[in-house]
Parts: structure tokens; sequence; C-alpha cells
């Protein structure tokens, strides 16, 4: 694998991979990579001849000062992963070279980007797309992988990469979990044990939510009561938000679903540093066609 820090160099490889006719996959990352990770990899040699993980800390992308000072940072350990994955290039970047002296231009999106994490996190995707249309530039790739466990971000990132006439493919990889079912994040290595079992909550309350659609309920309200009463059985846990939405549009889903809705969820729970907080997201795509049609149980 190659290391690389200088975004010239990058767009030189890329586009001496192009030449010949070899297609590139990036797989933008913030590092402490995890099996997740390496499925957005396998995906990305799935579709491309080349493969570039980049390893970039955003600063501008954390709302919160704790959050960016504590997020975990494991560059050997990347490395070697991505070694063992068959990375062609690792691309890890000091902030100034992705933020220049001076810098003063954001890339925002508006409507997918103001609920669910974008009200509890002001700012958090204005750093994101700011920092992935950079990404974009930089490596000059045919293919975008993304993690379906960040919904909203692979939502916003489509967008931007539409709106800003990326030639190029976003792809959404699906969630992996422990075996237990939490959903693999970076984040997870903040928590601690306790925190950690409390945590499996979050894929209980989806799972939760997909009982009370499979039984024919329908009412938006009576589905984000069932979640709850999973998420109330962890005391430490605290809920930041709960929310059924449009998948597409992420307006809020009608009272009766009708159509796929999205169940999106974000919970605060203790962190090993003391008197800190790690939060943690989760989702699911419920469709009640997929779950069986209301009443067909009374049905001859
Ligand atoms: O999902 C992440 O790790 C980050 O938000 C991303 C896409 C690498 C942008 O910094």
């Amino acid at each position: 694998v190659q290391l690389s820090s200088k975004v010239r160099e990058l767009q030189r490889y890329a586009d001496a991979e192009r030449a010949a006719g070899r297609r590139i996959a990036l797989v933008p990352t913030m590092g402490a990579l995890h099996a997740g990770h390496l499925a957005l990899v396998d995906a990305g040699r799935a579709r491309a001849e080349r493969v570039i993980v980049s390893i970039f800390v955003n600063p501008t992308q954390f709302n919160n000062p704790g959050d960016l000072a504590t997020y975990p940072r494991t560059l050997e350990a990347d490395l070697e992963a991505c070694r063992g994955r068959g990375v062609d290039v690792v691309f890890a970047p000091e902030a100034s070279e992705m933020y220049p002296p001076g810098e003063q231009t954001r890339v925002e999106v508006d409507a997918l980007a103001k609920p669910l994490c974008g009200a509890s996190r002001p700012g958090h995707f204005r750093g994101v797309t700011t920092v992935v249309a950079k990404l974009f530039l930089a490596a000059r790739p045919h293919f975008a992988i993304f993690g379906q466990k960040d919904f909203q971000q692979l939502a916003v990132v489509r967008r931007m990469a539409r709106d800003l006439l990326f030639d190029l493919e976003v792809v959404g990889v699906p969630t992996v979990r422990e075996p237990d079912g939490l959903a693999l994040s970076s984040r997870n290595l903040r928590l601690t044990p306790e925190s950690r079992r409390q945590a499996l909550a979050l894929s209980r309350a989806l799972a939760a939510a997909e009982r009370e659609l499979a039984a024919g309920e329908r009412r938006a309200d009576r589905v984000l009561r069932a979640a709850h009463a999973e998420l109330e059985k962890s005391p430490l846990l605290r809920v930041d938000y709960a929310e059924l939405r449009d998948p597409e549009t992420l307006a809020l889903a009608s009272d009766v679903l009708t159509g796929p809705a999205l169940f999106a969820l974000a919970a605060f729970l203790p962190a090993r540093e003391p008197g800190q907080e790690v939060r943690l997201i989760d989702n699911r795509v419920l469709d009640p066609a997929a779950a069986g049609r209301p009443g067909e149980e009374d049905r001859p």
C-alpha cells in the first residue's frame, strides 16, 4: 500500500490510473478502521481496479471539541488493515493540506441536512460535504463508497454529488454489526463495558419496531412506542432522537405508514473518559409491504 499525504500527488496518481483505463474507488474514512470500513473497501474492490482509502479526521465536521479531541487515531493499525485488504493507496493528509491557509469555502446541502443529526449537530453536514467534495476532487474516483449506518450522510453526499455535477457513483454499503447486533462504529472503542452492554438497546429498538410492523401495526406512534420501551430498558442511555422519516426526502413519516420508512436513532452513553459521553447512531428502513399487509391475519 502506498501512503500519500499530498493532494497534488494523489491527483497525479488518479490521472495516470484513469489514463490507463483503470477505475478508481474512494473509501472516505476518519480512520480507526473496523470491519465496517473493510466492507466498504471490499465494495470498492468489487467495482474498481484501484482502491483509495482516505484517512482524515476532519475538524470542520465536529461540532463538539471534546469529540474531536477524543476521536480514536490508530494510523499504524489502519495501514496494516489496508495492506491486508488490497488497498492501493492510503491518503492521509494534514489539516492544512485539505484546508489551505486563509480558506473560506464551504459546501452545504439544504433540506436533507437539516433534520436528525443535522439538528443535533449544527454545522456537521456542512463539514462533511465540504471535505467529501475536496476528497472527490483529490482522488477523482469513479465510485465513492459510504456506509448505510450513516444513512443521512449517504443521502446528503448523494445529493451533493448530483448537485455539483460530480461524474461518479455514490455507493451505499449495508451496516456491519457485532454478533450481538451493535452496529460497528469507531466510537464504540470509547464505551465503558457497562455502556457497551446498554448500547444494545439501539439495535433492539430497531428490531422491536420491525416486529410491530410485522405484527400488522401501521400507526407511527405505536411503532415508536415499542422502540422506546426497548430503549428504556437501558437507564444509562439518553435518547437524542428516535424518528420515522421518509427514506428519500427525510421528511417526517405520515401518522400511518404506507410506504418504506427510515427509523433513525441517536443516543448518548457514558464514555470511558470520566464525565464524557459517546453519541451512537443506528437506523433501519422499515418496509410495510415486506412486513405483510395489516389485517392480513383476519382474512380467511
Ligand atoms: O463517515 C465518516 O467517517 C466521515 O464523515 C467522512 C465521510 C469520512 C467525512 O469526513
